[in-house]
């Protein structure tokens, strides 16, 4: 169905000419600015920048508008994610969640995966279902994420600097609220090896 829009898109483009195209942009030619850092098709290739490839559409658009009204910050985005229409973000969720996400493919520490495996049962499990590799609509998928990305937003996320937005995520200070500052640290950075372990693409299908 996707795939019959964008066809139908594109063939218009082409007839309507060059006008039409700068009206209304190809989905492609917008991903395209993304892709210097999120790589191929969103298929990340650096260890502090996410994959977007495959996303989930709603996590896609609510993580742009987020950053678009800053209720979002991020380190890199704050700066990248805004200026982008409503219908420039749909367009390249559409592009982004057709996709496949590839889980990173990095070494991780067995004992530490183990460990946040506990953790994630739980803490995390009831609504990162599948070891955080599910596919749901409103909710981006942090199996498969490359380890230093995942640390790094955790502790923004645990640190408060980055507020939950919609206040789902809001579990996570509750979680927070529990521990020491050491062992928080000890539990990000062993949640990190977990997600970071799940690297079977078939858990992704
Ligand atoms: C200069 C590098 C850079 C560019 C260019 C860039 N991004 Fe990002 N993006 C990042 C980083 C790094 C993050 C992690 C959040 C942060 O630190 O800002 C991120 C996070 C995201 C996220 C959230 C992913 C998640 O799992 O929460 C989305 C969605 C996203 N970017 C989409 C885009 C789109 C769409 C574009 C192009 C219009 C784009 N990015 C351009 C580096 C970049
Ligand atoms: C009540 C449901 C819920 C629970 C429990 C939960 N999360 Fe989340 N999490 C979310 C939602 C929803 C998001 C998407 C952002 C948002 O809307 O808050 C999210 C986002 C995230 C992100 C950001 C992903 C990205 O790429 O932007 C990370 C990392 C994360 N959660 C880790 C965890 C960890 C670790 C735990 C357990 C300690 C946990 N979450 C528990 C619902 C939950």
């Amino acid at each position: 169905m996707k795939k019959t829009i964008q066809a139908g898109l594109l063939a218009g483009l082409m007839v309507g000419g060059m006008s039409a195209a700068m009206a209304d942009p190809d989905p492609e030619m917008l991903a395209f600015t993304c892709l210097g850092c999120h790589g191929p098709n969103g298929q990340s290739v650096g260890p502090a920048t996410p994959t977007i490839a495959g996303m989930p559409r709603g996590a896609f658009i609510l993580a742009m508008e987020g950053y678009r009204d800053n209720s979002l910050p991020g380190t890199v985005m704050d700066r990248h994610g805004g200026g982008y229409s409503d219908v420039e973000i749909r367009k390249m969720a559409d592009f982004f969640a057709e996709q496949t996400y590839r889980p990173a493919q990095q070494d991780y520490d067995s004992a530490l995966a183990a460990r946040g495996g506990e953790v994630h049962e739980e803490h995390c499990a009831a609504c990162h279902e599948n070891n955080g590799a599910a596919y749901e609509e409103d909710l981006p998928r942090i199996a498969g994420q490359w380890i230093p990305y995942l640390e790094y937003t955790m502790i923004d996320y645990f640190r408060y600097e980055r507020p939950i937005p919609r206040g789902k995520g809001g579990r996570l200070r509750d979680f927070a609220e529990e521990r020491s500052r050491s062992q928080m640290a000890e539990d990000i950075r062993a949640l990190a090896h977990f997600y970071g372990s799940q690297q079977d693409p078939a858990l992704y299908e």
